[in-house]
């Protein structure tokens, strides 16, 4: 197929990657040039002109931006040249609300916009194995799987516009917790004089474990936060939480706790750390 692809950061580099090696035709755009110029020299295909360049002619444009206003400015753009039938999947995480209005925007001539936020982390962009978890037209949703399967170990759709970003607030609600409560657990077992690394053997196997006690117990002990997802991210993401939890009456408790725990994090100066240095507070 001919895909564009638009933004070549963290994420969407390594994704678009494994679309080139599936043999597809890809047409590529980041707003700083030099990253698109490099990942066609790796990769092959072709440099968008602009964003239109990269819609026109596409049978499937995918999308790994920042955030709201990001995928505003991309989708606006290149509406008008995009052709009729053709797919917009958004691995951006963003608010539900705009995943709503974007559908609506391209709701014309059979294309349809499809919010597809991804779990996994740079690993599993990398490796090829990201959840994703999709809202929008059903059909679009199996044509889009056939494409984005190459990059992913679990595909579901949740229902229709908005409903990809809800299933990613519940997921970024969950990490919360449980990295809070991870970060308490490493620090207590410290204070404690026990060795943290003879804590993991021997509460892993049981009721505690959790896939980030297995990937972030070790390095969380030794002080190390270079794991991918920032915690600028992370802020974005809890803020959305946050504001839909304002809008639908759910009590985020927990969750707005630990979004002001990553601001303090911020404040140390770890804006780009990962997610579990909430660790590193708790060391002040
Ligand atoms: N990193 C993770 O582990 C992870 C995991 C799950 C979900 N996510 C989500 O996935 C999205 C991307 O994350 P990331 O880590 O890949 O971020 P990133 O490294 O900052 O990549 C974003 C890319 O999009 C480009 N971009 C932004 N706005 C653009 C625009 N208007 N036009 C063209 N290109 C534009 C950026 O260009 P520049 O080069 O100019 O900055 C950058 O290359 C975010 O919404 C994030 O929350 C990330």
């Amino acid at each position: 197929m001919r895909i564009g692809f638009v933004g070549l950061g963290v994420m969407g580099a390594p994704m678009a990657g494994h679309l080139a090696s599936a043999g597809h035709d890809m047409v590529v755009f980041n707003r700083t040039p030099p990253k698109a110029h490099d990942w066609v020299a790796a990769h092959g295909g072709r440099v968008a002109a602009d964003i239109a360049d990269a819609a026109r002619d596409s049978d499937v444009l995918i999308l790994c931006v920042g955030n709201d206003d990001d995928v505003r400015a991309v989708v606006e753009t290149a509406a008008p040249a995009l052709p009729s039938g053709a797919i917009i999947v958004d691995h951006t995480t963003t608010s539900a609300k705009v995943a709503r209005a974007m559908a609506g925007l391209l709701a014309v001539n059979g294309r349809v916009f499809l919010d597809a936020p991804v779990s996994g982390g740079e690993a599993g962009a990398k490796n090829g194995q990201l959840a994703i978890m999709i809202g929008g037209d059903t059909r679009a949703v199996e044509r889009a799987s056939v494409v984005i399967g190459a990059y992913a170990k679990a595909i579901r759709h949740m229902g229709g516009p908005g409903t990809g970003q809800l299933t990613k607030m519940v997921n970024q609600i969950c990490i919360a917790g449980v990295v809070q409560g991870l970060a308490e657990a490493v620090a207590f077992s410290q204070k404690a004089g026990l060795d943290p690394n003879l804590v993991y053997e021997a509460i892993s196997q049981g009721a505690a474990q959790s896939w980030q006690m297995d990937n972030r117990w070790a390095t969380m002990a030794r002080g190390e936060f270079e794991f991918g997802f920032a915690v600028d991210w992370m802020r974005k993401d809890l803020g959305l939480v946050l504001e839909e939890a304002r809008a639908n009456g759910a009590r985020c408790e927990v969750t707005a706790l630990v979004d002001q725990f990553y601001a303090e994090v911020q404040a140390m100066g770890g804006r780009r750390w990962d997610t579990s240095s909430l660790a590193a507070r708790l060391k002040k």
